[in-house]
């Protein structure tokens, strides 16, 4: 039984870890760097990479370990079953399912010390410029941190910054919803428009999406509405803007650099909208802003009184916590409602600071992640809430960990010896089960991470039924997992007269890694709760491979080009002629680029 289920599970990963090493030599010959370069760099100018340590290179001793074993056997094992569950304040994970032991466990611990993982996380804690590339200290945990806390950066206490900012939110929050504030027509504002991109969007749908049904935040919400508009397309515009009144309309613009393309367009764009039924007067009761760029607020035309203020050191992506998120959230929900969200990040911040390592649920997920990447060579990673209220947490944390650590070179700007980064992505169960769970099933081994809740915001009962709706999601929750890690052998199909023929096509390999997160229910503080600790798995990960996972020049570059196409599409049009090779693009792009100009204007 054992020797029929383990052979082509070992093979596909063998299979597996050729595949991604042959990608990665690819890359690193794209880099103009092989690896025997690499190699050689390693030994001769002894470039310290966490790849070149020991213990590092015990991992790598340990996989043929892992590789012997199989998940269904290994949860057989009772003792190990609770050394790899972890609780904290209701949060609770069960990593029981990855394909690890407690010695990998240990091994991942010596690599973290290796890496200097706990200093590390005192120094962004401390405000410490660890963004190097941008000079920068890395400090969203400040965003939440209690009242009274000091955390000095530049000789100020940054804390104190963040609180003056969240009681002008909480005053303003209260005026509009309590009618004190009005519009341009003396109507109150019911309807909130929040116009922002990437972080300032993604993190704010992602919580405006999980309280939504959550009872005593509907409640607060009721009669409101709150929008986003990201996309520059402008059907995004279309929609958004879709039988909303102007008279009653709040509109917020977020933008940390107020510079970003896109929001400013649509900046413009929506303030059109107002101004053109209301007048120009209109927009001090009906446009806000966010920023860190108080100056280009200003020159907008939003009264400075009307800005809330965030710092360069809380990075896009990271931002949810500071006005980009607290103060769309608090004009629908209220700030009481938002204070117990920043409640529960700051919960698993203090957590993930002071725990130790064995007991510490951010770090010990981020380096079990870590091992899944670099150590197993798994690419992606699944985000599967049993939880329709966590729909936005996949695209969420598609930037917080891609745009982090998709990183192809370490602090010193030299290549990375090993994978980095991983693709996320993820759908609510059990929609995803019906679409991809499939390939990852019986086709590429993707870990997941399942999230589900004991309690539903919502009860559905059917009379007479025994099992209810949130039973019947649940049980999926504890099925899947259970699928993907035992999978079904040719003996278990056989006892089951599935003829032969059917067999290779009926069996699961199994041994496929997932890890379970249970929660109470969800309410704002889980929410704050899930969020820091997806947040701090990210950086977990990123300290031990020693890459910046607070900047993200690869943004850049296509930012740069479309820059280029708009104003040679701008002056193709104005002088009635067609785009040129001699413009600058290759000949591909001037092909598509005139395609596209001859639909549009010739
Ligand atoms: O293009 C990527 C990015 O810079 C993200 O990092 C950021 O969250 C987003 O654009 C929006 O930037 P901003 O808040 O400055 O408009």
């Amino acid at each position: 039984d054992r020797q029929q289920a383990n052979p082509p599970t070992q093979t596909t990963h063998l299979l597996q870890r050729q595949g991604v090493a042959c990608a990665s030599r690819k890359d690193l010959s794209l880099n103009a760097l092989d690896m025997s370069e690499a190699v050689s760099s390693r030994d001769g100018a002894g470039h310290e990479s966490i790849a070149d340590t020991p213990a590092w290179q015990a991992l790598v001793d340990h996989i043929p370990e892992i590789e012997e074993t199989h998940l269904r056997y290994l949860l057989k094992d009772e003792e190990r079953c609770l050394r790899l569950s972890l609780e904290h304040n209701g949060l609770y994970s069960d990593f029981s399912r990855q394909r690890v032991t407690p010695k990998t466990l240990e091994l991942l611990f010596d690599l973290a010390k290796e890496a200097g993982l706990k200093e590390k996380i005192e120094q962004m804690f401390q405000g410490e410029q660890i963004n190097e590339t941008e000079h920068r200290s890395v400090l969203h945990v400040a965003t939440r941190a209690d009242r009274n806390q000091e955390l000095i950066v530049d000789g100020k206490n940054v804390v104190k910054d963040v609180w003056t900012v969240l009681d002008k939110i909480k005053a303003f929050s209260d005026q509009v919803r309590n009618g004190e504030w009005l519009g341009a027509t003396g109507k109150p504002i019911k309807d909130v428009v929040a116009i922002g991109i990437g972080g300032s969007f993604l993190g704010p749908l992602f919580v405006h999406t999980s309280l939504r049904t959550e009872p005593i935040a509907a409640m607060k919400a009721q009669g409101r509405q709150l929008r986003f508009l990201a996309n520059v397309d402008p059907v995004d515009v279309a929609r958004a803007l879709h039988n909303l009144n102007q008279e009653t309309t709040m509109v917020v613009i977020i933008s940390k650099t107020f510079t970003t393309a896109e929001t400013m367009l649509n900046a413009r764009t929506v303030r059109k909208w107002i101004t053109a039924e209301l007048g120009e007067s209109a927009v001090s009761k009906h446009m806000v802003a966010v920023s860190t760029n108080v100056k280009l607020v200003s020159q907008f035309g939003i009264d400075p009184d009307n800005t809330f203020e965030f710092w360069d050191w809380v990075g896009g992506r990271y931002s949810v916590c500071s006005a980009v998120g607290m103060l769309p959230l608090s004009l629908q929900y209220g700030f009481d409602q938002m204070e117990q969200f920043l409640e529960g990040a700051r919960d698993i911040d203090q957590h993930f600071l002071n725990a130790p390592f064995e007991k510490n649920i951010p770090v010990t997920l981020g380096l079990v992640n870590l091992w899944n990447i670099s150590f197993l060579h798994y690419p992606a990673r699944a985000i599967l809430p049993y939880c329709q209220a966590l729909s936005k947490l996949a695209p969420h944390i598609q930037q917080v960990s891609m745009e982090s650590n998709g990183k192809g070179v370490g602090m010193d700007g030299k290549p990375l010896k090993f994978e980095a980064g991983q693709i996320d992505f993820g759908e609510p169960g059990t929609n995803g089960q019906h679409s991809f769970y499939q390939l990852i099933h019986q086709g590429r081994v993707i870990p997941c991470d399942f999230i589900g809740t004991i309690k539903s915001q919502q009860s559905v009962y059917l009379k007479g039924e025994i099992v209810s709706n949130h039973d019947e999601l649940m049980c999926n929750f504890f099925a899947q997992a259970d699928a993907l890690a035992t999978g079904k052998n040719a003996v278990e199909l056989r006892a089951e007269n599935v003829p032969d023929n059917l067999i290779p096509h009926k069996t699961f390999t199994g041994n496929r890694p997932s890890t379970s997160i249970l929660l109470p229910e969800l309410n704002a503080y889980s929410t704050g709760q899930i969020l820091a600790l997806y947040e701090a798995m990210v950086a977990v990960k990123g300290f031990v491979w020693g890459i910046n996972s607070f900047d993200q020049w690869g943004v850049e570059l296509g930012k740069v080009l479309a820059s280029k196409c708009r104003s040679k599409m701008n002056s193709a049009r104005t002088q009635s002629r067609l785009i040129e090779t001699s413009d600058g693009f290759n000949f591909s792009t001037t092909r598509l680029l005139n395609r596209y100009l001859k639909g549009k204007t010739f």
